[in-house]
């Protein structure tokens, strides 16, 4: 990209650049220039290799420059331009780093009365604790932010070239105008420095210092980490930015003062209400990072291997969501054990704590909550984010509808996306009021306070979080809520409920509630989800010489499917030590490999094993002859359309796999069954653990795209499989 950088002020940001434009081969020669005084720096960035030649003298360093950036303090950003002006190059390009954008601009119009149109203003958001060339890294800029800031005379080229080397760089580029980046800065970074530097400069002045550094715990620790930042540097920054930061310390003050006045006067929920909202906005923001900054996982499998071991897979994600729900409502204190810390189950987590409920946890799968009542729930200030989760969204609609305040229900492009009708629609029966987007899809606008009236509904599909939804809002509703279901689903919110002795009335197909209940607190012990086993039931049916015990894994027969299915295809699996915790049947699973065979799927297991259906398309891959699923359209309305993906997975794998409008025809193989390639799971958490489950029987490794969500259910699940003996990377 350049012939020559000149860099003014090379310590960690200058080297940086320096290390990391020639790691990406962006230029020929890269020189320093400084000055007398920091001839010791300059040596010091040749000798490690930074530059390749430094100056003191301004004239040298910058001949033949075509691109100049300026690293220095932003306090002596003017004199930098001072001593450049006599040798300006309308040719080269100009570039700077400093963290405030007024005080640059400013001191460019002091010197050359209009800023240059080849001066870019920038700025990295990338530091560490270490400063000097001695610390700079070249991967520092590495998917960190940086903001260029462009003024009315700044010319496109230039721009577009710088941003075209900061992203060559690693860098995610962002256009602001000069103001609102330094207010944005002074709240996210400036007021955050002079905070840790106040901390650390009120405590360290104590008698007793020597004690609280010995005893420092991490949270000192991670709060005054910027405190090691360079004092020079921040000096600088605050000066030049004072008009931004005075106003954000006036209001901290206030906001200090008001939790002073909440501890003197024991309002503690006033207190809890601030640190959750606090919470919850940081995980808001920590979301948002995510979404836009991280990098998609990739799961690299070996082929081959078996699996041997005994393991128990995390809590089930069903029972810990109606948990988290029941437990709120319940009048008193429920203790969980076994709650599944994953992002779906801790969506609907955070959501209640924005509803005011004080959850603690978890920790060790263990979480306490303290129950507000049927009634308690307050109404949250923003919007409750539910990632990726259908559970959490589509029984919390129910809920809400019968609270008495507005609510709105948000989540992720996939969450987005799938059909909310099914609630939506006999939640309107019964007289809530929802908006959805156009096509019935979220985000959802609850409004509160509608006056909802019992129903009688028969479901058209086999759906157990539509029954949910309808007995949750039959909780709120005058008169009896009766659902019948085409098919049984998974029953915990009826067992659940009873366990939190409210009375749900169940007569065959039907499941009835009215609102003459409360809940009183339980405690409740959440067993392995048998949907996460599922992986390793199936992985160590189809890998030769494997023996899996998988403990304490529910098995309410609303679940147990899977294990009617692998057994008809000829799978070994024992039950072994059955027992009833908490209302639940609970057993430990041994599994062997053994030949599968292919079979028709009968129907009436679908809704019984309708999220194993990927794991045991791999099976039926594995096994001798065809396998037939048929009446599972639901498949195609999941975290994705779950038919079509899994189909074509299994093609590129080389599997003759057929996709039909309610399932799917495998033609399974017994050598040889499955070839390498690279498949995506379309973000799909199922999707990608099965296709890590199918590297058992590969000829050839199998990368597999957009492994991210496998955190939404499972995040366990690489350290477990590897455990069993399963190569992924
Ligand atoms: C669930 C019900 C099922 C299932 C989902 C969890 C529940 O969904 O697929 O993973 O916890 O009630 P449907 O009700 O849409 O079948």
């Amino acid at each position: 990209m350049f012939n020559k950088i000149c860099i003014i002020g090379v310590g960690l940001i200058g080297g940086s650049i320096a290390r990391a434009a020639r790691a990406q081969g962006l230029c020929d020669h890269i020189v320093a220039f400084g000055r007398q005084k920091s001839l010791k720096n300059l040596q010091l960035a040749k000798s490690l290799g930074v530059v390749d030649e430094y100056y003191v003298d301004i004239e040298l360093a910058v001949k033949d420059a075509d691109c100049i950036i300026i690293t220095t303090p932003v306090g002596v950003i003017e004199h930098v331009f001072r001593q450049l002006k006599p040798f300006w190059n309308e040719q080269a390009i100009y570039t700077d780093a400093g963290s405030t954008k007024g005080s640059v601009i400013a001191a460019a119009q002091a010197v050359f009365s209009e800023v240059p149109a080849n001066f870019v203003p920038a700025h990295p958001i990338a530091g560490a604790e270490k400063s000097g060339v001695e610390a700079a890294q070249d991967e520092l800029f590495n998917n960190k932010r940086l903001i260029v800031t462009p003024v009315k005379l700044t010319s496109p080229q230039a721009l577009d070239k710088i941003i075209a080397f900061w992203k060559r760089i690693g860098s995610q580029v962002s256009t602001m105008d000069v103001e609102h980046h330094d207010a944005v800065l002074a709240a996210t970074s400036h007021l955050p420095h002079i905070l840790a530097f106040s901390l650390v400069d009120l405590l360290g002045k104590r008698d007793e210092q020597v004690e609280i550094f010995k005893y420092a715990a991490s949270g000192f620790k991670d709060f005054t980490r910027i405190a090691s930042s360079d004092p020079t540097m921040w000096l600088d920054i605050c000066m030049a930015n004072k008009k931004e930061i005075i106003p954000l310390i006036q209001q901290l003050q206030t906001e200090l003062g008001k939790i002073e006045q909440m501890l003197v006067g024991n309002e503690s929920q006033q207190l809890f209400e601030t640190f959750t909202y606090a919470k919850q906005a940081r995980q808001r923001f920590l979301n948002q990072f995510d979404n836009h900054m991280s990098q998609s996982i990739t799961f690299n499998v070996q082929p081959g291997g078996s699996m041997r071991g005994e393991i128990r897979v995390p809590g089930d994600k069903s029972m810990s969501h109606r948990s988290i729900m029941l437990g709120s409502l319940a009048e008193g204190v429920t203790h969980v054990t076994g709650f599944l810390n994953a992002e779906d189950a801790l969506a609907t987590l955070q959501a209640f704590r924005a509803m005011g409920v004080e959850i603690e946890g978890p920790v060790n799968g263990e979480v306490t909550i303290h129950g507000v009542g049927k009634h308690g729930l307050k109404e949250p200030k923003e919007p409750l984010y539910l990632g990726n989760s259908g559970t959490s969204m589509r029984l919390l609609s129910g809920l809400l509808a019968g609270q008495t305040f507005n609510s709105v229900l948000t989540g992720d492009e996939s969450l987005s996306s799938r059909p909310m009708k099914r609630v939506t629609n006999p939640l309107a029966t019964m007289g809530a009021k929802i908006k959805t987007q156009e096509g019935g899809t979220a985000p959802l606008h609850i409004i509160g306070n509608s006056h909802l009236k019992g129903i009688d509904y028969t479901m058209p599909m086999a759906s157990a979080q539509v029954k949910s939804c309808l007995l949750l809002a039959g909780m709120y509703a005058d008169g009896e809520t009766t659902v019948t279901e085409p098919a049984p689903t998974r029953d915990h919110t009826e067992r659940m409920l009873n366990g939190f002795s409210y009375p749900v009335n169940r007569e065959g197909d039907k499941a009835s509630i009215n609102s003459n209940g409360t809940l009183q607190a339980a405690d409740i012990d959440v067993p392995s989800d048998i949907s996460s086993a599922a992986f390793f039931l199936v992985g160590a049916s189809i890998a030769p010489d494997s023996d899996v015990t998988l403990k304490h894994v529910g098995i309410n027969p609303t679940r147990t499917g899977i294990i009617d299915i692998l057994r008809l295809m000829g799978a070994n699996i024992e039950i072994i030590n059955e027992r009833t915790v908490g209302g639940e049947p609970v057993a430990d699973l041994r599994v062997v490999s053994s030949q599968l065979k292919g079979i028709d799927i009968p129907e009436e297991l679908v809704p019984l094993a309708i999220d194993e259906f990927p794991v045991l398309f791999v099976a039926a891959a594995c096994a001798e002859g065809q396998t037939r699923l048929t009446g599972a359209a639901e498949l195609r309305v999941k975290e994705c359309d779950r038919i079509q993906v899994m189909a074509d997975g299994l093609q590129i794998l080389g599997v003759d796999a057929q996709s039909t409008e309610d399932g799917m025809v495998v033609q399974g193989k017994t050598s040889d069954s499955i070839g390498g390639g690279e498949v995506f799971s379309h973000g799909d958490h199922r999707i990608a653990m099965s296709f890590s489950i199918a590297g058992l029987r590969a000829t050839a490794p199998i990368t597999i795209h957009d492994c991210e969500n496998v955190n939404t259910s499972f995040p366990e699940f690489r350290d477990l499989a590897t455990q069993l003996g399963l190569q992924l990377t």
